[in-house]
């Protein structure tokens, strides 16, 4: 268990990454935090996790809004003594919309809960952990903050390329504190949601063009990259963007490896 002991917050888990994540931290003895902007929304991952014999209590606090945060970790330091881990994993989307199309009150909203939304959560749980004398935030981004995707509009990806910035910074920031501050960047994640908003046809094309792994991830794949960057073992691990995407950064899918493979044979043969 390489968790035990520890106290761990993730915002917006009571479905979908968030509740994978939550899930995998408890699963490695950590004492977990379920938050959502409503209480009723987290009690069944919190009974999933107390089935599996781990220790969750829900917090319901809405990320964009200061004070709920600031009383969300006086709250967990109240119920549970510490705090160990932030994983800021809250975060919307708008309908995919062109720029010209996307409204002030669409870009402030997704605004408000991605970015601000992180930097409350920072800020509220730093003193806590500087008085601890260690801590691990992990930011859920996305590879939309690494390079354009279609997956959501230019608010979306702007919001996500804030997160990296903010991941970079804080890192720098707060090393000599030894809080470390890693992002996590997921590529397609078929939750529950996802599951319900794609067809199985849009998987398969979108796997056979972005995925070389060949799938779209799981809560679980999220949840395991969280754990090691949550734990001791990452240590001097501060600053990064571990995508967990199945290669989507990579550029190349399934569809151009018959292609390329042509290519290689054609190269060869002009240079024997
Ligand atoms: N699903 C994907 O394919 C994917 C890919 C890359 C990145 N991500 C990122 O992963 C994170 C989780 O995504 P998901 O697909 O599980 O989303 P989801 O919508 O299934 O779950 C998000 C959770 O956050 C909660 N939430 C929303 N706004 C909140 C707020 N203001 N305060 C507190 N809680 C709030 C929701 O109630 C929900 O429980 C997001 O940051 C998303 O941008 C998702």
């Amino acid at each position: 268990m390489e968790l035990q002991g520890k106290t761990a917050i993730i915002t917006g888990s009571a479905r979908g990454i968030g509740e994978g994540i939550a899930l995998a931290l408890a699963k490695e003895g950590a004492s977990v935090v379920i938050n959502s902007r409503k209480e009723k929304d987290c009690l069944e991952t919190v009974e999933k996790i107390r089935a599996l014999g781990g220790t969750a209590i829900a917090i319901a606090a809405d990320v964009a809004k200061e004070d709920q945060v600031t009383a969300l970790v006086a709250e967990t330091v109240k119920h549970l003594g510490r705090v160990d881990i932030l994983v800021n994993n809250a975060g919307i989307e708008s309908a995919p919309t062109l720029l010209k199309d996307i409204s002030e009150e669409t870009w402030d909203r997704v605004m408000s809960v991605n970015t601000k939304g992180v930097f409350f959560c920072c800020k509220a749980v730093i003193p806590q952990m500087m008085a601890q004398g260690k801590g691990k935030i992990v930011n859920i981004s996305s590879v939309a903050g690494v390079r354009m995707t279609f997956f959501g509009g230019a608010n979306y990806t702007a919001s996500k390329y804030a997160v990296m910035g903010l991941t970079n910074h804080l890192a720098w920031e707060l090393a000599d504190s030894h809080i470390n501050v890693n992002a996590i960047a997921p590529g397609a994640v078929l939750t529950p949601l996802a599951e319900q908003n794609t067809t199985p046809e849009y998987r398969e094309m979108t796997t056979k063009r972005l995925i070389p792994l060949g799938r779209w991830c799981t809560s679980d794949d999220i949840g395991n990259a969280t754990v090691f960057l949550a734990s001791d073992r990452a240590d001097m691990i501060t600053g990064q963007i571990l995508a967990v995407d199945g290669g989507i950064l990579t550029g190349f899918g399934e569809d151009l490896r018959p292609v390329i493979r042509q290519r290689m044979a054609d190269m060869q043969a002009n240079h024997p």
